[in-house]
């Protein structure tokens, strides 16, 4: 109980905006946190983020509340949420390096705005509830699988905001980035590479295999697929302006239909970095 005290209080204190009908940045921020502070101390204290219907989905797959690893608690090692304040939804990263339990979870969280007046609770989170988790959870197995070496990846990289809003990329060139790179799976691989807009250098941490060698011309158009392959389908997007971020979450068809994860850092129009999860045993192309 103690726990939970604390971690409500955290978020009372800061200074979130009231409900307005609205997503602010502010308070998904604070969802967002909310949702990795209770990593560690469990369900019980998620709940007040949620509706009362929340739904999760677990792997592609809808899952009890009470039946993947949002039951869990897990200490991660690293986290970084962004946020899209159009889709009301955040995007958090989680790596976990606990040898017994190793993981690397991207989460995109759904949320709808209440009137917070009405809630015996007052209000929490500017008046933001959860509707929706939706987890890609890789571990022990998952495709180039090893939490450690991701995240002594991910610690050299700069996520952080594109601080001149005028150099900040549209939503649609956002979207249109990450669609480009998913569509390298599909009818022509070639056709698809042409339009993709490689940016250079570029770092790609497909689990934890890294293409990044600390050079200025590192670059992620390397192991790409030929040919035709089935395509990255059951694509849902969470996309922040101010970070240069758009998380994927789909269907990997060409890996055994794969739960997979893509995030992409765009600066200029052009990709920076790009994340991978994908939970499949697979070789790849192989199904
Ligand atoms: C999440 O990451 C931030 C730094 O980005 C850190 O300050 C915070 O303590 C982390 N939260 C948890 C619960 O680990
Ligand atoms: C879940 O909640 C939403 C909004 O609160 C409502 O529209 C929907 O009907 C509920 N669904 C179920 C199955 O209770
Ligand atoms: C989805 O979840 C159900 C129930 O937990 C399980 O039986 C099934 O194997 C899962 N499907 C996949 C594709 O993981
Ligand atoms: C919120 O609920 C209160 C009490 O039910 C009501 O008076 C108020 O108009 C509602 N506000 C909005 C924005 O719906
Ligand atoms: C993960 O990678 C590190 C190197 O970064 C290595 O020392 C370790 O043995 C690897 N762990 C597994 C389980 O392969
Ligand atoms: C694929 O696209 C490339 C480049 O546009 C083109 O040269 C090639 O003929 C196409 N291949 C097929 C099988 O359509």
């Amino acid at each position: 109980m103690r726990v939970q005290t604390l971690g409500l209080a955290a978020v009372l204190s800061s200074s979130i905006p009231l409900a307005s009908g609205q997503c602010s940045r502010d308070a998904l921020q604070a969802a967002a946190d909310h949702y990795v502070a209770t990593r560690s101390t469990g369900l019980m204290n998620l709940r007040p983020l949620l509706i009362e219907n929340a739904s999760y989905i677990e792997n592609n797959n809808a899952t009890a509340l009470t039946g993947g690893v949002l039951s869990q608690t897990m200490i991660p090692a690293h986290n970084r949420s962004t946020i899209d304040t159009t889709a009301c939804a955040t995007y958090t990263e989680l790596i976990v390096v606990d040898e017994a339990k190793p993981y690397v979870i991207g989460t995109q969280i759904r949320y709808k705005a209440t009137n917070t007046s009405s809630s015996p609770d007052g209000p929490r989170y500017g008046g933001l509830r959860a509707v929706l988790i939706d987890s890609v959870v890789s571990t022990t197995g998952s495709w180039m699988f090893n939490a450690s070496q991701t995240l002594s990846h991910v610690i050299e990289e700069n996520w952080g905001p594109i601080v001149d809003a005028s150099k900040r990329d549209t939503r649609a060139t956002l979207q249109q980035a990450a669609d480009r790179y998913l569509d390298l799976w599909g009818p022509n691989a070639t056709a698809a590479a042409e339009k993709v807009p490689w940016g250079t250098p570029c770092r790609r941490l497909e689990g934890s295999m890294y293409t990044g060698q600390g050079r200025p011309d590192d670059r992620c158009d390397v192991g790409l697929p030929e040919g035709s392959s089935p395509p990255n389908t059951n694509r849902r997007y969470v996309i922040d302006e101010e970070a240069g971020s758009v998380n994927v979450l789909c269907t990997f068809q060409t890996m055994q239909d794969a739960p997979d994860s893509h995030e992409f850092r765009v600066e200029g129009g052009r990709l920076r970095y790009v994340h991978t999860m994908t939970v499949c045993a697979c070789v790849f192309g192989g199904r």
